[in-house]
């Protein structure tokens, strides 16, 4: 009994590997393949979220082209990183890690490319649970797809048994009719597959050391290899290309949309509405086409934001209307507020319950009490705006001098007129008023109007007189 326990807890052990070293040539692009964004974050942080939801004792990324950056991307997670110095193929970054892969019998290892952003947990899950199933020396994850080009085709012999993984670029023409393509997914004996690495040749068209070979090398040995033949190929197929990298954003999009409906928001075209998969939605909101939501953006309950929106980290409230084209980059939005069409909330701007701020208003480092409103052609910068307040059109903070900003504060139920100049630091108290028109460089004292402009003068027949000249 006491035996069996103990098996029992070694082979709990897991590991898992994130190859993250390649280039990723078919990109074409100055920047490593997994730095590439999907769904507003690098593709290989979505592999990497996928892999620490199955609690491994140790996640561990080999890194190597632009390894700093890809370190950097990673930094907040629990992985620990391994360097191929050399990029010369997937078996080869792999073994890099061998030193920093536990020792332990029974150690099962997973090894995932970092190129599979749409990836889930649930399904590594069950990859995992399957490979100790059957006691597979290895199992790997394949699906079928119709059009194969660039991936690892599934060679299988006469009884259907998986016989090898051959590369597009080694593949005969036969072979590469074949439609059932190799994932990047693989789960194995830690102990068995690693030493089958140290196996590996590079003779193969690329020269390079694949992980593939393992397959056959382990088949040869008269170890058992298992392969799961995933459905939804969509999920797991590795991003190679720019068309590729639209298709996986897409998919995570369209996915985010499905869950938001089915908790009772309303998105009326899933594939025209980008929603963060980090973003949370209260019920009852409406999403219109051609919304983005970015980053941990939350939104409130009964809320309709409008077409051609961007949100980035926002906080908004219930009941909050953001009308057309309007752009809200951490900006904190309270309840019953509405903003645009054609708003710009800059970071630190918060808007209390029940404000309004129109069309054309740009807010940064803004705070606008509530029930006050900013309803036209108006910049408010580095202010603080008590309640109740009524901006005119056209008002504008002179935050800047230059080379400092400084601030402008505005206390309860002040009415400031159209077209007025607040040149900052300065202070308008409690009720009073700014007449339009004025430049206003002084405080204004608690219930007293300021006003600031020359006199006007009126002509008469001026513009007669204008007329006659003109005809001589
Ligand atoms: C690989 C598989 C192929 C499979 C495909 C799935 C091999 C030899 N082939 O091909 O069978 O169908 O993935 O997408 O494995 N990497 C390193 N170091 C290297 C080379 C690659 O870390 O020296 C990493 C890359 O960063 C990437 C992953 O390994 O995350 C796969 O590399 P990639 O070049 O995309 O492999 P494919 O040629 O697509
Ligand atoms: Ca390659």
């Amino acid at each position: 009994m006491a035996r069996k326990r103990a098996r029992v807890k070694a082979s709990n052990v897991l590991n898992v590997l994130v190859l993250a070293a390649g280039q990723g040539t078919r990109m074409r692009s100055k920047k490593i393949k997994l730095l590439h964004n999907v769904a507003g974050r690098p593709m290989v942080s979505w592999v990497l979220d996928s892999a620490a939801a199955l609690k491994p004792s140790r996640l561990i990324t080999v890194v190597g082209f632009q390894a700093d950056a890809v370190r950097d991307a990673l930094a907040e997670t629990d992985s620990r990183f391994v360097l191929q110095k050399d990029q010369r193929g997937t078996g080869h970054a792999a073994l890099q890690a061998a030193g920093s892969i536990e020792r332990g019998r029974g150690t099962t290892l997973l090894i995932l490319n970092g190129d599979l952003p749409t990836l889930r947990a649930s399904t590594l899950r069950k990859v995992v649970a399957g490979h100790r199933r059957t006691g597979a020396a290895l199992t790997l994850v394949t699906t079928r797809v119709q059009d194969p080009g660039g991936y690892g085709r599934i060679v299988r012999d006469s009884r259907s048994e998986v016989e090898r993984i051959v590369e597009h670029r080694d593949a005969t023409r036969e072979q590469r009719a074949i439609r059932e393509i190799n994932c990047g997914i693989y789960c194995a004996d830690a102990g068995k597959l690693l030493s089958e690495l140290k196996r590996l040749r590079p003779d193969n068209a690329q020269g390079e050391y694949y992980i593939t070979d393992a397959v056959h090398q382990l088949i040869a040995r008269g170890a058992k290899v298992h392969a799961i033949c995933h459905d939804d190929a969509d999920e797991v197929l590795g991003v190679n290309t720019r068309g590729e990298l639209a298709h996986a954003t897409a998919s995570l999009y369209s996915q985010k949309a499905a869950d938001l409906q089915k908790s009772g928001v309303t998105v009326l075209d899933g594939s025209r509405t980008w929603v963060d998969p980090r973003a949370r939605i209260g019920r009852d909101s409406v999403l219109y086409p051609d919304v983005i939501v970015e980053g941990s953006t939350v939104i409130g309950e009964d809320c309709r934001v409008m077409p051609g929106c961007r949100l980035v980290d926002c906080r908004i409230g219930r009941g909050v209307e953001i009308k057309d084209h309007s752009v809200l980059i951490e900006a904190k939005v309270g309840a019953g507020a509405s903003v645009g069409p054609f708003a710009h909330l800059r970071p630190g701007s918060v808007l209390d319950a029940d404000t309004k701020v129109g069309n054309f208003v740009e807010l940064k480092k803004t705070r606008l009490g509530r029930g006050s409103k900013a309803s036209h052609l108006t910049y408010l910068g580095d202010s603080v705006i008590g309640t109740d307040c009524n901006i005119g059109a056209g008002t504008i903070t002179c935050n800047y001098d230059g080379v400092h900003k400084h601030t402008t504060k505005l206390g309860r139920g002040v009415f400031i007129g159209s077209d007025s100049q607040l040149v900052a630091p300065v202070t308008v108290e409690d009720g009073a008023y700014v007449a339009a028109g004025t430049t206003v460089t002084g405080d204004v004292p608690r219930g007293s109007l300021a006003i600031g402009r020359s006199r006007q003068r009126n002509v008469l027949g001026w513009v007669a007189k204008q007329k006659k000249k003109k005809k001589k």
